[in-house]
Parts: C-alpha cells; sequence; structure tokens
C-alpha cells in the first residue's frame, strides 16, 4: 500500500458552544491532491489547523508521517501555506524566501536554487527585490506558496492558496501542483473554488463541520448523479438539512 502522509480519525474540535468539527476522519497517500471544498465556516481551516498540530482538537487523532501531532520536528517537514500570509514586511520577497528556506533546512547553493525556481512557478521572478509591503495581496499569496515550496516537502498543506489570483497563474500553479504529484508528493489543498475541485484526485466535501461526502470527482458525480462538483455539494447539503 502507498505511503500514508495524512491520517484523522474520528476529529471533533469545538469552540465554545460552537461545534466546528464532528468525527471527521481522512486519508492522504503519497501522491495524490487531496481537496477539501467547502463554503466559508465550514471548518477547512480549523482541520488544516489540527493535522499542523497548531490547534488542539477535543477528540480523535491525526497523524503526519506515521507520527501523531502535535510534534514539532514534522511540522518543519509539512510546506504550510496558511490562509493569512505570515510574511515579514519590511524584507524583500527574496530575503523572505531565504529566512524560511533556511528554518526548513535548505542552504547556500541549493537554497539560491530553490529560490530561482519557486520564484518562477509563482511568477515572482522580477519582484524578488521589492519589500513585501510594497506587494499587493496576490503577490503575497504567490509569495507565501513559494514559501510553502521552498524545502520541496513530501507534504504540501494549502489553504486557499489560490485567492485573489488570476486565471492564467492559476493554471500555472495547478500545473506545479500536478507535476508535484507526478514526484509522489502528497497535496491536501483547501478550497471553495468549485472548478479547482475538478482538479483533484479526492475530494472531501465539508459544510458545518460534517465531512457530507469522499471520493474522486468521479465518483461523487455518479453517486449524485449530477454533472458538476457543485451540483454535488448543493444536493449533499439539501440532504444534510433534510435529515
Ligand atoms: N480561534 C477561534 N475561536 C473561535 N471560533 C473559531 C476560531 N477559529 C475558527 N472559529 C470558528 O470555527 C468555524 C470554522 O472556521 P474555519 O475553520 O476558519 O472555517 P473555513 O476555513 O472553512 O472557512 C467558524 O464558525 C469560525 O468562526
Ligand atoms: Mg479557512
Amino acid at each position: 500500500m502507498t505511503q500514508t502522509m495524512i491520517e484523522v480519525h474520528k476529529v471533533a474540535k469545538r469552540f465554545g458552544n460552537n461545534v466546528v468539527l464532528k468525527q471527521v476522519s481522512l486519508r492522504l497517500p503519497a501522491g495524490q491532491i487531496m481537496g477539501l471544498i467547502g463554503p466559508s465556516g465550514a471548518g477547512k481551516t480549523t482541520l488544516v489547523k489540527a493535522i499542523m498540530g497548531m490547534e488542539r482538537v477535543d477528540a480523535g487523532e491525526t497523524t503526519v508521517l506515521n507520527t501523531a501531532m502535535p510534534n514539532r520536528q514534522i511540522m518543519q517537514k509539512i510546506g504550510y501555506m496558511a490562509q493569512s500570509d505570515a510574511l515579514y514586511e519590511t524584507l524583500t520577497a527574496r530575503e523572505n524566501l531565504h529566512f524560511f528556506g533556511e528554518l526548513m533546512g535548505v542552504h547556500g547553493a541549493q537554497l539560491t536554487a530553490a529560490i530561482t525556481h519557486v520564484a518562477a512557478v509563482v511568477n515572482l521572478t522580477d519582484e524578488l527585490s521589492r519589500r513585501v509591503r510594497a506587494y499587493s495581496g496576490g503577490m503575497k499569496r504567490r509569495l507565501s506558496l513559494a514559501i510553502a515550496l521552498i524545502a520541496d516537502p513530501a507534504l504540501l498543506i494549502l489553504d486557499e492558496p489560490t485567492v485573489g489570483i488570476d486565471p492564467e497563474l492559476r493554471q500555472q500553479i495547478w500545473a506545479e501542483l500536478r507535476r508535484l504529484k507526478q514526484q509522489g508528493k502528497a497535496i491536501l489543498v483547501t478550497t471553495h473554488v468549485m472548478d479547482e475541485a475538478e482538479r483533484c484526485d479526492e475530494l472531501m466535501l465539508i459544510r458545518e463541520g460534517i465531512a457530507l461526502a469522499q471520493g474522486t470527482p468521479a465518483e461523487l458525480k455518479r453517486a449524485y448523479a449530477v454533472d458538476t462538483i457543485e451540483q454535488v455539494f448543493l444536493k449533499a447539503g439539501r440532504l444534510q438539512d433534510e435529515n
């Protein structure tokens, strides 16, 4: 069996009286792109943070690379892109990439080459010398993605990576994600963009903290007898409301 990169087992989480995750389980093997799809407030970021070990869960377990989370060493091996950019505004983009690259254990000529590569992937090659505070929102998203890629990690966790990014560059980023998948890397990506859902190998539809449906895009469309993932979502949501 393919190596398991992420295993989530019956995770539950509440903030006060607000139940945010209910019995959520998933498994992400190497060489797969899994999409976590759901409306704003569904619990996607909370689940991602639970997997990263950044958010304590009330029940269940999350395991990354066969290690129970939270675990600092494992956390450093994940290429993580948070939903809100965590960048050094007064530094240039190149300095940010250098700083985070070193933090993730990439040094010297290897780091220089990695910066050149990831900057090209997100179309920031000509903007590397500018300070991040002069960057637009979309440019900051792209730089955050480049940072997630800098150490060539075996596991990428990307929380809404393409928000504010124009369609052309979004295609380019998805092409890169496909390439990384071909190399055997595992990618967990959250989105509320339905056309991105179609590009994932495996989907988990989440709404009000409940995993509504899981499967390949084709399996889900067949199971709900509809033509698009958007329709799967609407139908699954209606069924949830009726119960
Ligand atoms: N730190 C927190 N404290 C209290 N409530 C939170 C916190 N983080 C998230 N929530 C709540 O949890 C729910 C799910 O949020 P989130 O995981 O960010 O959803 P999504 O990423 O799908 O938009 C929302 O109702 C949100 O208000
Ligand atoms: Mg979110």
